[in-house]
C-alpha cells in the first residue's frame, strides 16, 4: 500500500504532526518499549525524574511511569495526544500539551529521553535543540536515547550525518558515556539508529551568542 499524501506543512509546526496521528499514518511509532530502554531502567539505582519530548503516541512514558518514575511526556500536537491517551490509561496526566522550545513547569530533568525527536526537526533547528537539551537536562543528569543516522538531506527523518556531527551539537555541555547499535529497532531506523547516553557537565563553556 503507498504512503498517504499529506497537504504540505512544515514539520516544526503541530499541523504537520496532527494531519499524521490523525490519519493514523505514523511509521516510526514503535508500539512497544525499546529494550535497550528497558535495560536502562533496570541498570539505574533509583527511579529518576524524566522528560520525554515529542512523546507521541508515548508507550515510552507509560513504561517509565509503570516502573515508578516520575515521568512526564509532552508533545505539541493533540492528535499524538488524543493518541498516546488510551495507550497510557491510568498514566494520561503524565502526558502533556507543551512545545518543547517553550518553558517547562518543573524543568530541569535528571533524564532526558530520546526518541524520534530529533530526527523529527528540521535541521535548522538542531543548534535551538542541543542549547534547550542542555538547558533542560540538570548538572550530573543525561540525556539517553536514540539518534538516527543515515545520508540525505530529505525528511523527517532527518539524519545526523555522522558522529561528529553530533559531537558537535552536544559536546559544549555534555559528554558521551554509552554508544551501542540499536538492538530491535523497528524498520524505518534499522541499521541507523544508536544507544546513546550524554552527561550533562556540572557547568557549561560560556556560549558566544
Ligand atoms: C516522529 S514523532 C516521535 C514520537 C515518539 N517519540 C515516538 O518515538 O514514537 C515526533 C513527535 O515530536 C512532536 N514534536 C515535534 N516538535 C515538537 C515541539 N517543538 N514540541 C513538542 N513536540 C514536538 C511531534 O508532534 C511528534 O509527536
Amino acid at each position: 500500500m503507498s504512503d498517504p499524501i499529506f497537504p504540505k506543512r512544515d514539520p516544526a509546526e503541530p499541523e504537520f504532526w496532527d494531519l499524521r496521528y490523525g490519519a493514523r499514518f505514523a511509521p516510526w511509532d514503535a508500539g512497544r518499549v525499546p529494550a535497550q530502554l528497558r535495560d536502562f531502567v533496570a541498570r539505574s539505582a533509583a527511579p529518576r525524574r524524566t522528560l520525554v519530548p515529542g512523546c507521541g503516541s508515548a508507550w515510552d512514558v507509560r513504561f517509565l511511569a509503570e516502573s515508578g518514575w516520575d515521568v512526564l511526556g509532552i508533545d505539541f500536537s493533540d492528535a499524538a495526544l488524543a493518541t498516546a491517551a488510551p495507550i497510557l490509561g491510568p498514566w494520561a496526566a503524565r502526558a502533556r500539551h507543551a512545545d518543547f522550545f517553550a518553558p517547562i513547569a518543573g524543568e530541569p530533568f535528571e533524564v532526558v529521553y530520546e526518541r524520534a525527536f530529533l530526527c523529527a526537526l528540521p535541521r535548522r533547528m538542531w543548534t535551538a535543540w542541543s542549547k534547550r537539551v542542555a538547558d533542560l537536562t540538570e548538572p550530573g543528569g543525561v540525556l539517553a536515547g536514540f539518534f538516527f543516522f543515515g545520508e540525505g538531506e530529505r525528511g523527517p527523518p532527518f539524519a545526523l550525518s555522522s558522529r561528529q556531527d553530533l559531537s558537535a551539537l552536544l559536546e559544549p555541555a555534555f559528554s558521551r558515556i554509552e554508544d551501542s547499535p540499536g538492538t530491535d529497532s523497528i524498520p524505518v531506523f534499522a541499521g541507523k539508529e544508536r544507544w546513546q547516553v550524554w552527561r550533562r557537565h556540572a557547568s557549561l563553556p560560556k556560549r558566544s551568542d
